[in-house]
């Protein structure tokens, strides 16, 4: 890891600088001046944008409770697949209706999208009333483009123009302003370096690097004396973190803070899975959640070779198993890529074995979206769109009858649920779960399970004193 990756304590200054000079110039352009950010994407996407609007209120920005109400709108763009792109095409779409009711206001579109320079051209081309584009590395920057922009009056453009070997960076000392008070993402790890073949994220969000354990467990402790119940550390490859420590050591420190609280992680790849991450669940199991989230994306060996994977069938089947032994009240999550090139009916049956195999509480089931500059979109045998949907519904309609009967297995079991406030919340697992009464956002409860549906589940709350399942 080299030192330029992280954002000098001086660079952050400077922006705070400039924190000061927007505040004065909205203050008086606007008067009350309000900021509205719209999120596509991951869950890394959600956490820049807590970023983003966390710079902006540092400006004097106050949130908007709508984008027509709002001076400054930044919309966050996803390129993992096409529909993800065509919604934020969309969304910049409809800032031209925006630009005609006022003119005055500042237009942004940034993230994964226009950090493909064609992408950037585009916008640039088709979009002209967006002021302000920007890419993955440059939101710790959004004080000093705002001010170029609002005193030259004129569009900015600010993607680094590096190589993507070498894009990238790591900036502490960011304001952040977070959506919830009691459930927060933590990215302990950026970028990617796996370069899966159908991948767009390693391009659009460079390589892997990760943050100094010391901060992470800083802003965990914090966190948890505010009252935070459910932490998710982030990263695109979250067992790949390499901070002077390993990921499960990683998760080990932050498991022994005190305090009443879930530790969740996202996303790992099977091929970083090792043993003592699944001791470390183990040795935590309040602590950390009982949910493993590991994509398999097919059940076939050939298909993973092409995918560059870097794993087999048989590997993954090895964690799964390691996992039910040491940690048999876990979920485990996938997945799925339906019509990879090449992908042969014999191919997808593996993937339908392997689901039916592994018993997963659910899947994420994707259609296989050609992305410009990756290598599966040169591949030959691209699957016809009819196949790859045919194929989508059908692990749909296998997965509804797995869930289900896993569901129907909760019934007069007991699981401690972080309450989401509207009569629901989650379990340890990951599950939604409803019951009968209405407990403040944030608190958590034993509710006992009355009810199973394929992907819901109903309770009741187990008052103190009364036993337990
Ligand atoms: N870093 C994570 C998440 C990547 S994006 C990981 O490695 O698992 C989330 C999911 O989107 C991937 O797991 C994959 O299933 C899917 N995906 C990525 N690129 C895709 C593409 N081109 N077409 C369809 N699905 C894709
Ligand atoms: Fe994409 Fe693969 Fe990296 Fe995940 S591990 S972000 S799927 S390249
Ligand atoms: Fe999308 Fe970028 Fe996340 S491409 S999935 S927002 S890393």
């Amino acid at each position: 890891m080299t030192e330029e990756i992280f954002v000098s304590p001086a660079e952050s200054a400077r922006q705070y600088g400039f924190t000061e000079k927007v505040r004065g110039i909205i203050k008086e352009k606007y008067g009350d001046p309000k900021v509205f950010v719209i999120t596509y994407g991951c869950q890394q996407n959600e956490a820049d944008s807590e970023r983003l609007l966390g710079i902006a209120l540092e400006c004097g920005y106050s949130r908007a409770e709508k984008a027509e109400d709002a001076d400054l709108i930044i919309i966050n763009t996803c390129a993992i697949r096409e529909h993800a792109e065509k919604k934020a095409l969309s969304g910049a779409g409809s800032f031209k209706k925006l630009k005609e009711a006022r003119g005055d206001r500042v237009l942004a579109v940034c993230g994964c999208m226009p950090q493909q320079e064609y992408r950037a051209d585009q916008i640039d081309k088709s979009y002209p009333y967006v002021d302000l584009v920007f890419g993955t590395d440059r939101g710790h920057l959004l004080a000093e483009m705002l001010y170029e922009v609002l005193i030259s009056g004129k569009r900015r453009r600010f993607v680094s123009d590096l190589p993507h070997d070498r894009l990238g960076v790591i900036a502490e000392d960011v304001p952040v302003c977070r959506e919830s008070s009691y459930k927060a993402w933590v990215s302990v790890m950026y970028g990617c370096n796996n370069f899966c073949t159908y991948c767009i994220v390693p391009s659009v969000r460079g390589r892997e690097r990760s943050r100094d354990p010391e901060r992470i467990i800083d802003e965990v402790k914090s966190l948890v004396s505010g009252g935070c119940r459910d932490i998710t550390l982030l990263g695109q490859n979250v067992n790949s973190y390499s901070g002077g420590i390993g990921f499960p050591e990683l998760l080990d420190k932050l498991a022994r803070i005190d305090g009443d609280f879930r530790l969740r992680f996202m996303t790992s790849h099977p091929k970083d899975a090792s043993d003592r991450l699944t001791d470390v669940m183990a040795a935590h199991p309040k602590k950390i959640a009982r949910h493993f989230h590991l994509p398999a994306q097919s059940g076939s060996d050939r298909i993973l070779k092409a995918m560059n994977r870097r794993y087999t069938r048989e590997k993954y089947m090895g964690i799964v198993k390691k996992i039910r032994e040491k940690l048999p009240d876990a979920a485990i999550t996938t997945d799925i890529i339906c019509g990879f090139p090449g992908e042969t009916d014999a191919d997808f049956e593996d993937t339908v074995s392997l689901i039916r195999e592994v018993g997963f509480d659910m899947i994420y089931t994707f259609v296989y979206s050609p992305r410009p500059g990756t290598a599966a979109a040169e591949m030959p045998d691209q699957i016809p769109h009819e196949i790859k949907v045919s194929r989508f519904s059908r692990l749909a309609d296998i997965q509804n009858g797995i869930s289900a009967g896993i569901n129907e297995r909760c019934v007069g079991k007991t699981f401690r649920v972080l309450s989401d406030g509207d009569g629901t919340g989650r379990s340890s697992q990951n599950k939604i779960i409803s019951y009968d009464k209405v407990l403040p956002a944030g608190v958590f409860a034993d509710v006992k399970i009355t009810e199973a549906q394929a992907y819901a589940l109903k309770g009741t709350i187990i008052l103190k004193g009364q036993e337990k399942a």
